[in-house]
């Protein structure tokens, strides 16, 4: 999409600062509120608050989702028609009881999607650890932020506040390849903690620059 003249002021001004709504805040939605802060989004994060969820999402022009990949379905009736048209982003790894629980067929990014059938869904964010969002680098490394989705504004919107933060970002693709990404942050897992790597890790995507 190209945008000239005004049609790219009132483009970039929809993208830029957005007030942005944290559902869960816990390691991820602290970090991610702390980064996004730091260059000059709003931001509100709400815990498990459920008569909070929905007034606090209903401020947000986005919404992400950072709840366990559990809770998803308590915060989705929490929030309710709050999160109509919005983008939802979803930073959920998928894992019940330590196990991986997305599969080639299906991404938990697409039952989200199924569960709030009027948000626009974004999968984003899960491939990095809590340790490293608020500035999306490690060592001196700018990460990429993986980044997909079906609704093209909503996508946008999503990878302008990774690159704002720090992150490298790219776009990823339909929502469907949410079932690699969320297979990657299971691997990332693996790395950091099960094979002793710890949390200052993450991957980086070498490319020519855009
Ligand atoms: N930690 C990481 O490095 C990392 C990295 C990438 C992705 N993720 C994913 O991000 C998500 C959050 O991880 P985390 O480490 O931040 O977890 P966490 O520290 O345990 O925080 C979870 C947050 O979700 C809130 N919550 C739980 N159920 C809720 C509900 N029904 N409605 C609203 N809020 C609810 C909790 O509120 P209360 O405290 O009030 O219960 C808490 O604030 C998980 O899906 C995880 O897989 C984590």
């Amino acid at each position: 999409m190209k945008y000239t003249g005004r049609a790219w002021g009132a483009w970039e001004s929809r993208m830029a600062h957005a007030k942005v709504a944290i559902i869960g805040d816990g390691n991820v939605g602290t970090a991610l509120k702390q980064g996004l802060t730091r260059v000059g989004y709003e931001v509100q994060a709400i815990g498990k608050v459920p008569e909070k969820v929905r007034e606090v999402a209903r401020w947000g022009e986005i919404v992400v989702l950072a709840v366990p990949f559990v809770e998803r379905e308590n915060a989705v009736q929490e929030m309710g028609d709050a999160v109509a048209g919005k983008p939802l982003v979803d930073v959920t790894n998928a894992l019940k009881a330590g196990e991986f629980a997305s599969t080639p067929q299906r991404s938990g990014a697409e039952e989200l999607q199924a569960m709030a059938r009027g948000a626009k869904v974004v999968k984003a964010f899960n491939t990095a650890f809590a340790a490293t969002m608020s500035t999306g680098q490690v060592h001196g490394e700018r990460l990429t932020a993986f980044v997909a989705g079906d609704d093209k504004e909503a996508k946008q919107r999503v990878l302008r506040m990774a690159q704002d933060i720090g992150f490298d970002s790219l776009d990823s693709g339909p929502l469907r390849n949410a079932r690699w990404i969320e297979a990657l942050g299971y691997f990332h897992i693996q790395l950091g903690f099960n094979l002793g790597l710890g949390p200052s890790i993450g991957f980086r995507l070498v490319r020519k620059s855009p």
